[in-house]
């Protein structure tokens, strides 16, 4: 069976929308982890948006007693660096990171010399000073860039999934997508590293992927955060009527 990495980011950002210390991300983590999720993802990104400093290491330590990976996405940003080097997160997975985007637009240009450097010299780094972490890219499923992370020292690479799953929801054909991603998936494995995959999936954009086993592992974030409001907003309304009953 394909792993599932939940993306608690957007607890996060619900948090920081209010500067409260609540929705607390450690609980969002410990029941992802309760409810069957095989890793907790987070983005620690140089805007620090949703994610804070001191949530990488208090997330790590609940993966860490549940004994499941903790996946650190980064962008190669000296300081995040220093960040992952201190706290050591079981995986790694670095991604292009623009200040202005609205999340993540798309996967590493490693086809650009001064670019590809700076990831390679990232993976040594993280390679040489945190023993035993693993290292993913999150890349396009283009040859020629895939071509790229073989030359890494890296375990795995995680397709960028953005373009496919707009596609889905807009209703228009996925064949070719799913096509490239089997002809990448064999080439990719030929060389013994993973493939993984992430980005705008839903419950329902997961499913042609999953049926054509597609992925190892599937990093999935703010489907499953807006879902979660749903399966709960009627709880949490009875809540507070439950409340003013009992005080009429
Ligand atoms: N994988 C990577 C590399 C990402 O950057 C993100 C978004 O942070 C995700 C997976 C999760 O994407 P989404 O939140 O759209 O499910």
């Amino acid at each position: 069976m394909s792993r599932l990495g939940v993306n608690i980011d957007h607890v996060a950002t619900l948090r920081q929308a209010r500067g409260e210390h609540y929705p607390s991300i450690t609980e969002a983590a410990r029941i992802s982890l309760e409810a069957g999720a095989d890793q907790i993802t987070i983005h620690l990104r140089e805007d620090r948006r949703h994610i804070q400093d001191p949530d990488v290491n208090a997330v790590k330590l609940v993966t860490q007693r549940y004994g499941k990976p903790l996946n650190l996405e980064l962008g190669v940003d000296p300081g995040i660096i220093e960040i992952a080097v201190d706290t050591r997160p079981d995986w790694i997975c670095i991604v292009p990171e623009k200040r202005e985007e609205r999340t993540t637009e798309g996967g590493l240009n490693l086809l650009d010399d001064e670019n590809y450097q700076k990831v390679k010299a990232a993976c040594e780094k993280f390679k040489k000073e945190i023993p035993g972490v693993k290292i993913s890219l999150f890349v396009e499923a283009d040859r020629k860039t895939l071509e790229k992370c073989v030359e890494l020292n890296i375990d795995a690479v995680e397709i960028h999934t953005g373009d496919y799953a707009q596609a889905f929801l807009q209703d228009n054909p996925i064949e070719d997508f799913i096509e490239r991603f089997r002809s990448e998936k064999e080439f990719i494995e030929s060389k013994n590293i993973g493939y993984h995959a992430g980005h705008g999936l839903t419950d329902e954009s997961l499913v042609p992927l999953a049926e054509n086993k597609l992925f190892a592992e599937y990093n999935i974030g703010h489907w499953i955060i807006c879902d979660a409001v749903f399966s709960g907003l009627e709880s949490s309304v009875k809540k507070l009527i439950e409340v003013l009953e009992s005080n009429k």
